[in-house]
């Protein structure tokens, strides 16, 4: 049996690995092509990072399935799919901004967010550090433990989210950080959602949300949150599904989950 322990020394170093490469290959980042939008784009590092993740998977767990941002799903038979964001923050990546990272993840079950159980998951950014974490066994950045219990109050909260791609969805994002901006002590919007989770397990950010997230920009990060001591969920308070994701203390989750819907979030809204 594969203990979560062991898919998470997986995890960091196919995340270690992946990360040294679109490190290295940084300069000759260029975009390959878009996606949803004009703005939606991949480079072609997006493209060999992911292929790189593919690879190792395939020598190291052939039986395994393989969900990615940048290729065709890729059936198991073991139970286990392996969740990949090869680049996540990639305009950040193009622009030279330090925010960005690869993210791989394990999960049990089904592999759609709302049934899967995650097992374990590794975030390796841009500054090199390794956060992970694995189901039960607690969450890390690099070597130090990570247990959040300082739970500030909606007004003092430093809160973290991001923009999906389509103008449409983004003008009513922007309506709703218009109205969050009175709550809180201030918004933050680094373009890399596996971090700014990563971020809320480690305190540097008090909470985050956003809308329209795909299974890969959440798989590992919200494992390491929760690990982390950090609630996160959906607007309904059930698994994060792609629609509004919400990472924030227990303490805390409801009433910011309530400022959210007063600011125009709704429960239905924001499928990526
Ligand atoms: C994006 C980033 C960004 C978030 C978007 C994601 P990508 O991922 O995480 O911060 O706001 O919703 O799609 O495209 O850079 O992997
Ligand atoms: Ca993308
Ligand atoms: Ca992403
Ligand atoms: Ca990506």
């Amino acid at each position: 049996m594969t203990t979560p322990d062991a898919l998470m020394h997986v995890a960091r170093a196919l995340a270690q690995e992946t990360a040294t490469l679109i490190i290295d290959g940084r300069s000759e980042a260029e975009v390959a092509a878009t996606k949803s939008s004009p703005i939606d784009i991949v480079t072609q590092m997006d493209l060999k990072a992911e292929r790189l993740l593919r690879d190792r998977l395939a020598e190291l767990r052939p039986h395994d399935a393989i969900l990615g941002e940048e290729g065709d799903d890729v059936p198991g038979t073991s139970g286990i799919t392996w969740v990949l964001d090869p680049i996540d923050g990639t305009v950040n990546y193009l622009y030279g901004l330090p925010h960005f990272a690869v993210s791989v993840a394990a999960v049990s079950g089904d592999p759609t967010p709302q049934t899967w159980t995650p097992l374990a998951g590794a975030v390796c950014d841009g500054s090199g550090v390794m956060w992970s974490a694995s189901r039960g066994g607690g969450a890390w950045r690099n070597a130090q433990p990570l247990l959040r219990t300082a739970a500030p109050s909606l007004d003092g909260t430093l809160l973290g989210t991001g923009f999906q791609y389509v103008a449409e969805q983004r003008v009513r994002q922007g309506e709703i950080v218009t109205g969050m901006l009175g709550r809180v002590r201030d918004i933050r919007r680094l373009g890399v959602a596996a971090v700014d989770l990563c971020l809320v397990a480690a305190g540097h950010l008090d909470a985050y949300y956003e809308h329209g997230l795909h299974p890969w920009d959440f798989a590992a990060a919200a494992l390491i949150a929760q690990e982390a001591g950090v609630r996160v969920a959906g607007i309904d308070g059930g698994p994060p599904d792609g629609r509004l994701t919400i990472a924030a203390m227990p303490a805390v989750w409801d009433e910011l989950a309530e400022a959210l819907i007063e600011a125009g979030a709704d429960r239905s809204w924001g499928a990526p």
